[in-house]
């Protein structure tokens, strides 16, 4: 990121290495508190710099049961002057059951089961949006969702006739089901390319959007890129087998590939 523009980006969405001990190809994912969060303050300080003045940057952060404080740790250290503000908070649901009004229950998305008598599953990440002003406008509906009740739209005058609201800050994006996961989603940690789509969206600029992932594993935001037919496309990593498939995936990738939200009567699968 040293060797690149000064505010050439719009847009930055990754997700770093939470250390949490994932065992990554190359990288030591066990650092000290410490010296994590300093070497997070400093990629953090050339994202800024990189970064265009009205850009966003959207950080996908978990925790784990036993390190519950990481994300906000890391929160901490990069909501500072030097640094970035905290724009907006988003909660990624990888699984979710709901009751309808009918009474009938529905779960979508990959339950990840865990054996514990003291923590209850995990089935969320955040999504930290951070500018640099705190004050950059978003297109809130892009990635809206429509009015259930049609009528509303001419009722209501906040609506301006559209039928499309924001969607608000819990996007469920589950991963797309494979059969194989050494062959077909071969890393540890990855997220699905439909919510780097989602932060392209409500960014706004549309195909004008130059991205940049500073930690790209296999790609998943470069296929978000070429989904969206973004203008430019940046990404990074130290492993150069993620990087051979992150290339595989961007040459295989057809449109249908891209993940839809699934509903299942059945989804206690494992990730
Ligand atoms: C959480 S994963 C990102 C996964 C990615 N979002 C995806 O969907 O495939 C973090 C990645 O950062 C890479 N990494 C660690 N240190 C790095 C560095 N200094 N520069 C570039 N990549 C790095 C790791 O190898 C790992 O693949």
């Amino acid at each position: 990121m040293r060797e690149m523009p000064e505010a050439s980006q719009d847009l930055v969405v990754t997700s770093p290495p939470y250390n949490l001990g994932i065992d990554y190809g190359k990288y030591d994912d066990k650092r000290s508190d410490t010296d994590y969060l300093a070497w997070c303050a400093d990629w953090a300080a050339e994202i800024r710099r990189v970064l265009a003045d009205d850009g966003s940057f959207f950080l996908n952060v978990g925790g784990s049961p036993s390190s519950p404080l990481l994300p906000h740790q890391l929160l901490l250290a990069l909501c500072t002057p030097d640094l970035f503000v905290l724009q907006n908070t988003f909660h990624w649901i990888k699984s979710i059951t709901v009751e309808t009004r009918a009474g009938e229950q529905i779960s979508a998305g990959h339950f990840k089961p865990i054996n514990s008598k003291r923590y209850v599953n995990d089935c969320h990440e955040y999504v930290f949006h951070f500018t640099k002003s705190g004050t950059v406008p978003l297109d809130r509906r892009a990635a809206g969702v429509s009015y259930v009740y049609k009528c509303n739209i001419k009722r209501w005058k906040h609506t301006e006739g559209s039928d499309l609201r924001c969607r608000g800050n819990t996007w469920f994006i589950p991963y797309k089901t494979i059969k194989s996961r050494d062959k077909q989603r071969p890393h540890p940690a990855s997220f699905p390319p439909a919510l780097v789509e989602q932060c392209i969206s409500i960014h706004g600029k549309g195909p004008d959007t130059n991205l940049l992932d500073p930690f790209l594993g296999i790609g998943s935001s470069a296929l978000a890129a070429k989904h969206l037919d973004i203008a430019s496309f940046t990404g990074f990593e130290i492993d150069e087998d993620y990087l051979a498939v992150a290339q595989s995936r961007l040459a295989e990738d057809t449109p249908k590939d891209t993940p839809q939200g699934e509903l299942s009567p059945n989804p206690d699968t494992k990730d």
